[in-house]
């Protein structure tokens, strides 16, 4: 169902890879709720995902960036205003990736020169892309930014190996910036932290789907899926959320403020009876 929350609203949204991807389901919201919308993702991730098939479909245009560049940030910002003649009123950052989980190295045997990529393109593009923004002016007055984050910033989980310290700076940097970014030009800065989701970054993770299985399982609202993180990013884009800035919200159902459930404390007591 629309609301027309974005009618008129022009956005920039970063990380579609395919159907799963967060990013997608965000794309699709924005432009039912009235919305225009650019796409961009790395050259690889357009070749071999169906971004340009999702451009088609809403009728946006499809830039290649790699979010670590910032020349690359400069083109999309540029192309984005010359598609809609003017500034963009939002920006969703969907970005997320890190080498050491791909290669299925612990927290206490990083690769260095990984973590280094994690931090670059999980956390320090977020920072680039608001630099770059802001250095063109590209966001107008009352626009709204969301990166998404996880969890695992706050608390330690199993698996998630060096990107709970990307997601921990990615939350910091939407703080920092949100000062400077709100004070002179009013463009808030938030980041939401998503339920564990079955995507391709998210099934990355070992254990992805016990943790879906656990999280859902201590959550009062159960895990919060793609679609529902697409409607509150919505909301944060729409000018009904116009003073909310430099937060870490939870789209988790309840995930983050529970200790144990009875679900949870069944299955604990059921597994220590089996030993
Ligand atoms: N899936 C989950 O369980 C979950 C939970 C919480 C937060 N998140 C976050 O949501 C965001 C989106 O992930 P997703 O789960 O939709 O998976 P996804 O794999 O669909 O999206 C990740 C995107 O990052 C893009 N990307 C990687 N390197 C890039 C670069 N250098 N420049 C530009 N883009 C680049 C990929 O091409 C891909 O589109 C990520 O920040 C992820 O950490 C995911």
């Amino acid at each position: 169902m629309s609301y027309n929350l974005l009618k008129g609203k022009k956005g920039i949204i970063f990380g579609a890879l395919n159907e799963q991807s967060i990013a997608w389901k965000v794309a699709e919201r924005a432009v039912e709720e009235g919305a225009e919308i650019v796409l961009t993702n790395t050259a690889v991730a357009i070749r071999l995902g169906d971004l340009n098939a999702l451009g088609e479909k809403l009728g946006a245009t499809v830039v290649p960036a790699d979010a670590t560049s910032p020349e690359d940030l400069e083109n999309v910002f540029k192309t984005a205003m010359d598609v809609f003649g003017g500034p963009v009123d939002f920006v969703l950052h969907s970005i997320g990736m890190s080498p050491n989980v791909r290669k299925g190295k612990p927290y206490d045997g990083l690769d260095y020169k990984m973590l280094q990529t994690t931090l670059d393109i999980s956390a320090i593009s977020f920072h680039k892309l608001l630099q770059k923004a802001k250095e063109l002016d590209a966001i107008a007055q009352g626009g709204s930014v969301v990166a998404l984050s996880y969890v695992a910033a706050q608390r330690t989980f199993l698996g998630y190996g060096d990107m709970a310290d990307a997601k921990s700076l990615l939350e910091s940097i939407a703080r920092s910036f949100g000062y400077y970014y709100g004070r002179e030009k009013g463009v808030r800065i938030n980041t939401v932290s998503q339920s564990p989701t079955m995507t391709t970054a998210g099934s990355g993770v070992s254990g992805m789907t016990d943790l879906l299985d656990f999280a859902e399982d201590i959550s009062p609202l159960g895990n919060a899926d793609a679609d529902d993180c697409a409607d509150y990013c919505i909301s944060l884009f729409s000018d009904l959320t116009r003073k909310v800035t430099m937060q870490n919200l939870f789209n988790d159902g309840g995930f983050s403020s529970m200790g144990m459930s009875l679900e949870a404390m069944d299955a604990f007591v059921k597994g220590r009876q089996k030993h």
